[in-house]
């Protein structure tokens, strides 16, 4: 097992934003993330219950998903498979060719940690921590010093046009200003990965329109590969592509011209 590939020191690599736009760069050669037959079991004997049922995709550097399903299509199961918070319970899941579920919890949390940004739909911000203290976590967690720390934070809220509400708790922010303080989270990492799992979802039109334009630059001019879990049809029309979940497994997967 090389652990050595997924080196984060290891230079990425540019990508072509035009490229990213149109989800040409998802050749199998050129697989960032590679599920192969991966299933997830919850439970045990008469209740257990197979969450997910076999799912093969690949998904190539810069891309774009969407992912979409009725509400127990195993969507969040394989979110948290994608970001190494779970592992398949058979099948394999390569990241940079590195088979996941063979490293050790440490080695996830690691490659977690360098790899991956989460944006989930309860924002999961520590409530009585203000702004850019939540923002500066997972940067404490890599052993980033305090300096270079609010630095870096300061930088990701002001990316998301909230440096003025730095020193706010979450309870002094609205719905989408702790939503974009989750997005600064996911960011200050600079991760090669940004996964959403309903990131509008408790947010009205206008502020979720907010959050998908943020999302939408970061792929767009980042070149940040972007996975997201979704049931509305314009945030869906965003992406590249399309992966649609039905009984946890994949029913349709299809690219198209993304609108922005
Ligand atoms: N920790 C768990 N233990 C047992 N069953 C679970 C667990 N997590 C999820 N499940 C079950 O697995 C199935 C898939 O759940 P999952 O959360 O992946 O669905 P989803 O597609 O994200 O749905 P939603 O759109 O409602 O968020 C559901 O039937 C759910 O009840
Ligand atoms: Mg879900």
């Amino acid at each position: 097992m090389k652990v050595e590939s997924v080196d984060p020191t290891v230079d990425r690599g540019t990508v072509d934003a035009d490229d990213a736009r149109h989800g040409v760069r998802a050749s199998a050669a050129e697989a960032l993330i590679e599920m192969v037959d991966v299933t997830k079991t919850y439970g045990q004997g008469t209740s257990a219950f197979e969450a997910l049922r076999g799912v093969s995709f690949t998904v190539g550097q810069g891309e774009f998903v969407a992912i979409t399903g009725p509400s127990g299509s195993g969507k969040s199961t394989m979110m948290n498979i994608l970001g190494c918070l779970d592992t398949p319970s058979s099948g394999s899941y390569l990241f940079s060719g590195v088979p996941v579920e063979r490293l050790s919890r440490n080695q996830r949390a690691l490659l977690r940690r360098h790899y991956f940004g989460f944006v989930f739909q309860g924002f999961n911000l520590l409530a009585r921590t203000s702004a850019v203290e939540n923002v500066e976590l997972p940067l404490l967690y890599r052993g980033v010093s305090g300096k270079a720390r609010r630095q870096a934070a300061d930088e990701a809220l002001d990316l998301v046009g909230l440096r003025e509400w730095a020193t706010h708790t979450p309870a002094e922010l609205s719905g989408g200003q702790q939503q974009r303080v989750a997005i600064a989270r996911a960011l200050v990492t600079d991760p090669q990965v940004l996964l959403a799992d309903e990131p509008t979802g408790n947010l009205d039109t206008q502020r979720g329109k907010e959050i998908m334009d943020i999302i939408t630059a970061l792929n767009v001019e980042r070149g940040i590969t972007v996975l997201i879990v979704t049931h509305e049809p314009d945030i869906a029309a965003r992406a590249g592509r399309i992966i649609h979940f039905v009984d946890g497994r994949v029913a349709n997967d299809s690219r198209k011209e993304p609108v922005h």
